[in-house]
């Protein structure tokens, strides 16, 4: 039977990272504070690190009509795009604060996010090193956003 694989690191804290990944886990945290999430109460923020090094950062955005929920990921990569356009992100960072509890674990990007990322991959012909965490814990690294999506929809069908 076929089998798909992933393979990550898990390191027990962030110290494990090189400075640059450190510095952009710490730009994502940074951000969190503008997460407008008055309804799940659940912040996501994430930092991205484009190719000329230039590092931008987004969060998630709430309704009240529920399904218009912007997430933080597809708005990061949304405001990259803005003020560099045509280039690539290369690392993203994505970290979450709960008004509830102490997450001690990295939360997963949601279906969603990842097409959108692995989209943003294919594009460019890139690879998207993720780096997740948690409010406290270990800190998964996946090298590319694809990675945590096997079997994503490929636009080479249309
Ligand atoms: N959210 C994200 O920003 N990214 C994800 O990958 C999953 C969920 C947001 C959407 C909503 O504002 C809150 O987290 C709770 O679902």
């Amino acid at each position: 039977m076929p089998t798909h694989n992933i393979s990550y690191d898990a390191h027990p804290s962030p110290a494990a990272l090189s400075a640059e990944d450190q510095e952009l886990l710490e730009a994502a945290k940074g951000a969190l504070p503008n997460s407008y999430s008055p309804y799940s109460n659940f912040q996501v923020a994430a930092a991205a690190r484009l190719e000329d090094g230039t590092v931008v950062t987004g969060w998630n955005t709430e309704n009240a009509a529920y399904p218009m929920c912007i997430c933080a990921e597809p708005a990061t990569l949304a405001a990259a795009a803005s003020q560099r356009p045509g280039m690539p992100v290369v690392a993203m960072a994505i970290t979450v604060k709960s008004a509830n509890h102490v997450l001690d674990q990295p939360a997963s990007p949601c279906g969603s996010c990842r097409q959108q990322l692995h989209e943003h991959e294919s594009r460019f012909g890139t690879k998207m090193k993720l780096i997740l965490r948690g409010e406290s814990g270990p800190v998964f690294v996946f090298e590319s956003a694809g990675d945590i999506l096997p079997f994503g929809f490929s636009g080479k069908l249309l």
